[in-house]
């Protein structure tokens, strides 16, 4: 088979973003991030969609440029089917199909999770299988045993809220940007972790709760600024310190355990909260006290991109899984 060039289109959330790969080589990926949810602390999904639609065709048309590929060498376009927001998902989807449509060219469907985690076949050092992926995003907290590219098992998950929601929303309660988590992560590195200690729920195997850490700041945030109205703003780096310590022991607790009772010593992490340094720099940490092989990916590959959706619908081509012209997004796509 000759090595097939592909274009890739995400869209699920708030990054509009296309890639072009050849060969399994990543040509080009660009990510048009969305600055208006900025205004309203959160990702409005009509307001996605639409910046979507204006993005799509300069991004995609960038992508293409900087890849040096014109779109007649084009072998398939692959696009993120689900998780996502329906209505930011259909405008990558009906892009993709009329393009391919237009060209004469096969479509893949690509699911966004396993995205996250195949993006660690974009660069050197890659894992062997079969390894963990600790995958952590803003919709997200699962534990993956990885077999091969395209054969996943959940082992755990989060039975509430995303590890990413827990950032975010702590992070809102504290008044900083949206999104919450890598300001967070900034504003951490200049306070001290032990400063005030956070409950987290402890869930049975290995899946997680990450709501009940968002009620407990809420009123240690309420009650600290009754008998001190400037408490936030006078320990608000011991406050993120002390919360992403938390929420990182946490995550890498049960990393443990699943790494110890499977036996397997591979460890990844992926999804945009695997920017995050604390988790990073513990991780490290962990991989000596364990005797692990960590992966961690570059920052350019662990929030939403097209880069990591082109890699999965470079094995889904090699496999020969196309979707048909019929197939529509999938909000809650499973991996
Ligand atoms: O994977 P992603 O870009 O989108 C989803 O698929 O959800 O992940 C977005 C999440 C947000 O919750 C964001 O706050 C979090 O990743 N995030 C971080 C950092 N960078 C992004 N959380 C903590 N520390 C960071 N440095
Ligand atoms: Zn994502």
């Amino acid at each position: 088979m000759t090595e097939p060039t592909i274009l890739a289109i995400e869209s699920s959330c708030d990054e509009t973003s296309a890639s072009v790969i050849r060969g399994g080589k990543v040509l080009s990926n660009i990510v048009a991030t969305q600055a208006i949810h900025e205004l309203y602390g959160g990702v409005v999904p009509e307001l996605a969609s639409r910046a979507h639609q204006q993005n799509i065709i300069p991004v995609v048309t960038q992508a293409l440029r900087k890849a040096n590929v014109t779109k007649n060498e084009l072998n398939a376009v692959a696009f993120t089917r689900g998780p996502g927001l329906l209505g930011a998902l259909l405008v990558g989807c009906s892009f993709a199909k009329s393009f391919a449509l237009g060209l004469g060219i096969p479509i893949i469907e690509v699911n966004h999770m396993q995205a996250h985690i195949l993006a660690h076949f974009i660069d050197e050092p890659k894992p062997t299988f079969p390894f963990l992926c600790l995958t952590v995003s803003g919709g997200h907290t699962m534990i993956v045993r990885v077999n091969d590219y395209l054969d996943m098992q959940i082992l755990g998950q989060t039975t509430d809220d995303a590890v990413g929601e827990a950032f975010d929303k702590i992070g809102k309660m504290l008044g900083l940007p949206y999104p919450g988590g890598p300001m967070l992560d900034k504003t951490a590195a200049q306070g001290n972790p032990d400063a005030f200690q956070f409950p987290v729920g402890n869930m049975p195997g290995y899946n997680y709760s990450f709501s009940g850490i968002k009620t407990a700041a809420l009123y240690f945030l309420r009650d600290k600024t009754k008998e001190q109205p400037n408490f936030v703003q006078d320990n608000l780096a011991d406050i993120c310190a002390s919360v992403q310590k938390t929420l990182i022991r946490t995550l890498l607790k049960k990393l443990v355990q699943a790494s110890q009772d499977l036996g397997i010593n591979e460890i990844a992490i992926a999804g945009g909260v695997s920017a995050n340094s604390g988790l990073r720099h513990t991780l490290q940490q962990y991989a000596q006290k364990h005797n692990w092989q960590v992966y961690i990916p570059a920052f350019q590959y662990c929030t939403d991109n097209a880069g990591m959706i082109a890699m999965a619908a470079h094995y889904q081509y090699m496999k020969g899984e196309f979707a048909s012209q019929y197939v529509s997004p999938e909000p809650r796509l499973k991996i």
